[in-house]
Formats: structure tokens, sequence, C-alpha cells
């Protein structure tokens, strides 16, 4: 049986299509990972998953409820961290994790070894007694983790935990999931971080305009590709316009797929080939054609290029596409590969 079961989910805001149809099913025990660009339709999905919004039309099935109408039930099942929180100023940390104990209804022993297990776990021993107005980001999201964990959920669902945090607090964070990913609870992530994913999912789904285009174990995904992926330089790449005609003469080779031009340190091609025979002709086939290659390097396929595959784009060019759109901020750009 599965843990989360999504049918069939739809939901608009106005006349923005949030998710159309989005199907899921997510074993029990597993960390899951939905990964995709801003604006995919991740966080939607995970609050109606936590009863916090209603779908237009579909079925959502979590720990043995129907989420649509057991949503008390639900609940008990589940802690969920929220993308942007809102965090108590005045309060201390510890302060805040108490009264979130309370809500739980947690009785008084269990709740302060509980919260004294996780300070200890989290690493914030040396501040969660300052007031909350001064955590960093890093700190409010650690507290937030500690506070979505302090009941022991079966399930724990995390809205891009890691987004924009210091690299202290992204490992910290990684560290715990990775130790939760060996008990049994079932832990639902969303990122659009391709190699946070790949590091802690066993298994995950790619979103795109609010339906699930690919998914499986993030091995199977890349194996599914065939092949290794090659980077090619060419001595003569001088422009986009050089660099767009070896790609013209590269599509053409058979076994070689998702031909993208990459502009980052002077003008490269990047694309995946179904066996070494083909890399080993390369040099000679463009050499033919007048094109010296000046270097050469293979690597076993990423997420990238599933993700290419799956959308015909790149998830960083499906980032800035939407950020063009949008206007969103740019600022997590610089961490995406
Ligand atoms: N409260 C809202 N009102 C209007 N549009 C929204 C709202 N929440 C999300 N959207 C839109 O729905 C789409 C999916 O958003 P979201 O679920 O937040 O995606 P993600 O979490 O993958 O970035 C986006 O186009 C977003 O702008
Ligand atoms: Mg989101």
């Amino acid at each position: 049986m599965f843990f989360i079961q999504l049918k069939d989910l739809s939901k608009s805001y106005g006349s923005v299509k949030a998710l159309d149809g989005l199907n899921l099913k997510v074993p029990k025990g597993t960390l899951y990972g939905l990964l995709g660009p801003n604006g995919a339709g991740k966080s939607t999905a995970l609050r109606i998953i936590c009863t916090l919004l209603n779908p237009d039309s579909g079925q959502v099935h979590v720990a043995g409820h129907n989420a649509l109408i057991e949503q008390k039930q639900t609940r008990a099942k589940l802690g969920y961290v929220a993308q942007e929180v809102a965090i108590d100023k005045i309060l201390t940390g510890r302060e805040l994790l108490q009264l979130q104990g309370d809500l739980y209804h947690l009785n008084k022993n269990y709740k302060n070894k509980r919260i004294d297990e996780l300070i200890l776990r989290l690493g914030m021993n040396d501040w969660i007694d300052r007031r909350c107005g001064s955590f960093s980001g890093g700190m409010k999201r650690r507290l937030d983790l500690a506070s979505g964990l302090l009941h022991e959920p079966e399930l724990l669902i995390l809205d891009e935990p890691t987004v924009g945090l210091d690299i202290e607090s992204r490992s910290v964070i990684w560290e715990l999931l990775k130790e939760l990913r060996n008990s049994q609870t079932t832990i639902l992530l969303s990122s659009h971080y391709l190699e946070e994913v790949d590091e802690l999912a066993d298994e995950m789904a790619i979103i795109d305009n609010g339906k699930v285009i690919a998914n499986g174990t993030p091995d199977d995904l890349k194996k599914q590709l065939g092949g290794d992926r090659v980077t090619l330089r060419v001595r003569e790449f001088s422009d986009e316009l050089e660099a767009e005609s070896v790609k013209k003469l590269i599509k053409n080779i058979h076994g070689v797929s998702n031909v993208v031009v990459n502009k980052k340190q002077g003008y490269s091609l990047n694309f995946l080939v179904r066996s070494n025979e083909i890399i080993s002709n390369l040099s000679d086939y463009l050499s033919k054609e007048n094109f010296e290659v000046f270097a050469l390097s293979h690597s076993r396929p990423s997420l990238d290029d599933v993700y290419l595959q799956a959308t015909g784009k790149t998830l960083m060019d499906a980032e800035l596409e939407l950020a063009g759109k949008r206007d969103f901020k740019l600022e997590n750009k610089q961490s995406m590969r």
C-alpha cells in the first residue's frame, strides 16, 4: 500500500492552473523527492496533502485516510514544514517548541525530553534560548524542522527545506534527513535543487506545469537515458553561432540526444551518447567537417539530463524563463547545477 496517493489532482488560482491532473504514489518509509522549477506546483500539492488547501478535483489519500474528508485524522499523522514561515519574534526558540508541544498535547516529560533531543540533533544548543527575532534563515529553518518533528509524525512534509540556507544549516538538515530515511518515517520533500533530490531521495517525481512528467529512483531515471553525457569543446567556437552549427552536425549522429549549447566559460556542447563508440568516432567526424576537437570529457548522466529529456529544457533555463515571465527573484540561481 502507498502512504500517500494522489489521483488526478487539479487546482487553479483564477486563470493559473497550478495542478493539472497530478498523480503520485509514495510508498511507506521512503524519502520521496518532488523536483521541479519554481511555479511547477510543488507547494500547492504539499498544501493539499496537509489538508491546508482543497483541490478543485481529484483524490487524496494519506496514511489510510481520505484526506479531503478525514482532515483531522490526516493532520494528526503528519508534520509540515512550510516554504515560508512567520516565526514569533518575542519568544525564544525553546519557548516556541514548548508551545508547539502543547498544541500537540504532548505530556510534559515527553515534550521536554523530545525538545532536548531535537536541540542536540539539529545543533541548536548555542542559540535556542535566544529570542527568535535574532535568528538567521538557517536557524529558523532548523527550528521549523524541530517543530515539525516534535510529535514524531509518521509523515514529514518539507517544502524546499534548504532553499537559500548557509552551508552549515543545509548540512545539518541533510544529515538529519538521512537519519530519518533509515527509520520508519515517510518523508515527502520538494526542491528545485537537483543535487538535493539526487543525494537524499529514495524515489522521486519530476513536476512540470502541475503534472508529473517522470518518476522512479534517481538512478533508474538516469539509467533510462542510457549511455554517457559528453561535454565537447571545439577550438573554433568563438560565438554562439558556431556552437549552434556544430550542434546541428552532432544532432544528426545516430545515438546522440539532448544536445544543448552551454554558454558558461566559453561555448561548449553537452549531449548524451548511447555508446562509447560514438565518442571515439566523434573527433574524426568533426575534423572532416573542419572542426578540430579541443577537449572532450564524459561522465554519467545527471538529473539535469533527465529533466532535459523529459521537458526539452534544462532546469536552469526553466527557472530563468519563469523568472523572466513573473519577475521572480534570481537569488538562488547560483547554487543550481
Ligand atoms: N495563492 C496563490 N494565488 C495565485 N496564484 C498562486 C497562488 N499560489 C500559487 N500560485 C501560482 O500557482 C502556480 C504553482 O505555484 P506553487 O505551487 O507555489 O509552485 P512551486 O511550489 O512549485 O513553486 C504558480 O504559477 C504560482 O504563481
Ligand atoms: Mg513552492
